[in-house]
């Protein structure tokens, strides 16, 4: 049975929503699911935008179907080949062999490479052509490494609305509504969102930056992304976020304490830092056990707060293995512009401090690293209470200096 909804006039999703999947990329958790979009317009000619994921194929062959009415498929535009969305497009051509997909050179390369056979179908465009299909010229804008070389974004030009294959999408099923403001978006998405954002194309700041300076250039009435909500109201929220997120700029002011602690020492010198920086007026702190939450969500949240504390016991030597881990993870996003400061913990020879400290300070990018650090010698005691307050104020004198 199909499950559409209508965009514009003219423009439909026909989309599906997988709410089986345990892992986005097969190690993101996404316990509320995800979105695969694609959109329809019934134009003179008929353009489908992008495909969807394998898993929830056959419901978008029912939602195309559907909203065709027995018209033929005149084009498939592909914006993106990552196969979240572009996993059906050879069962597309398959049933409709009418239709000629629309997409770049490099597109065409992945397809091959997936083994789609597509070569007498291909109509290749480059950076800045346009395609008429009736009422509606669609212009084509390359957006490399966003998220994939290949990426580009289609822009109606008669009406305003921007496909923007990864960019502006968000984890998260859509249950019915599909528009942004049909739902509350700062309450119930913007977690969804920056976790999708950060960890997916995190890395890519300056090709969000790039994609966001073109898009300053054109009238955008309507963000349709691949996942997530369509945007068609208050579109410079999202793109402020997205402005911070690719500059590495935090979010908020506030302390973010990020802990690994194996029989709850370390957990409990970490509590205590929250309870005296909440005392001395700073009540933004959240705190995480690395242990039991997955590093998306801690990169996620590092994104946006301004000052990180990492709490490591040593463990073998070294820094705990899952703060390891989240390091090499906002490494390989290249985090930016955060404050940091460490607590370490060893009952005979504590060396994650200097680990992490090393760490910080040659891998990651215009941050600054708190000198005063807490070490503990298997739990906290009143030796360390000199070293926690003054922690503590050096954390609150950096807030205030920002
Ligand atoms: Fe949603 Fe990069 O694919």
């Amino acid at each position: 049975m199909h499950c559409v909804r209508k965009v514009t006039d003219d423009l439909y999703w026909v989309g599906a929503n997988d709410r089986r999947l345990a892992l986005f990329e097969n190690i993101h958790p996404i316990p509320e699911g995800v979105s695969y979009n694609a959109y329809l317009l019934m134009d003179e000619e008929t353009v489908l935008f992008d495909t969807v994921d394998w898993s929830v194929c056959r419901q978008f062959l029912e939602n195309v179907d559907y909203v065709l009415g027995g018209r033929p498929l005149d084009y498939l535009v592909i914006n993106h080949l990552e196969p979240d969305h572009a996993a059906c497009i050879e069962e597309v051509l398959i049933r409709h062999p009418e239709t000629i997909v629309i997409s770049n050179e490099k597109a065409f390369m992945f397809m091959r490479q997936f083994g789609f056979d597509i070569d007498d179908r291909m109509d290749e465009v480059a950076e800045g052509d346009t395609r008429s299909f009736g009422k509606h010229t669609i212009a084509f804008v390359y957006a490399p490494m966003v998220h994939w070389p290949e990426a580009m974004v289609s822009f109606d030009v008669t009406n305003g609305v921007l496909f923007s294959a990864d960019a502006f999408g968000s984890f998260g099923s859509l249950d019915g509504k599909l528009f942004n403001d049909e739902v509350n978006f700062d309450r119930d998405w913007i977690a969804h969102a920056r976790r999708y954002l950060t960890n997916i194309v995190g890395k890519y700041g300056p090709h969000i930056q790039h994609l966001l300076k073109k898009a300053g250039t054109i009238d955008i009435k309507m963000f349709c992304p691949l996942h997530g909500p369509v945007w068609r109201t208050d579109l410079g929220y999202f793109i402020e976020k997205y402005d911070k997120w690719s500059r590495y700029e935090p979010e908020d002011k506030g302390v973010l304490i990020i802990y690994a602690s194996m029989y709850g020492n370390t957990e409990a010198a970490a509590s205590a830092l929250a309870s005296r920086l909440v005392e001395k007026g700073v009540t933004n702190v959240t705190m995480y056990d690395v242990s039991n939450t997955h590093v998306s969500y801690l990169i996620a949240e590092t994104f946006r707060m301004s000052h990180v504390v990492l709490a490591s016991v040593t463990y073998n030597l070294g820094i705990y293995p899952l703060i390891h881990n989240y390091l090499m993870d906002m490494k390989a996003l290249d985090l930016q512009k955060r404050t940091f400061a460490i607590m370490e913990n060893g009952s005979w020879a504590p060396t994650a401090g200097d680990l992490i400290y090393e760490f910080l300070d040659k891998e990651l990018k215009e941050i600054t690293i708190l000198e005063d650090r807490v070490t503990l010698n298997s739990s906290f005691s009143e030796l360390n209470e000199p070293e926690m307050e003054s922690l503590a104020n050096a954390l609150v004198d950096s807030l205030k200096a920002e």
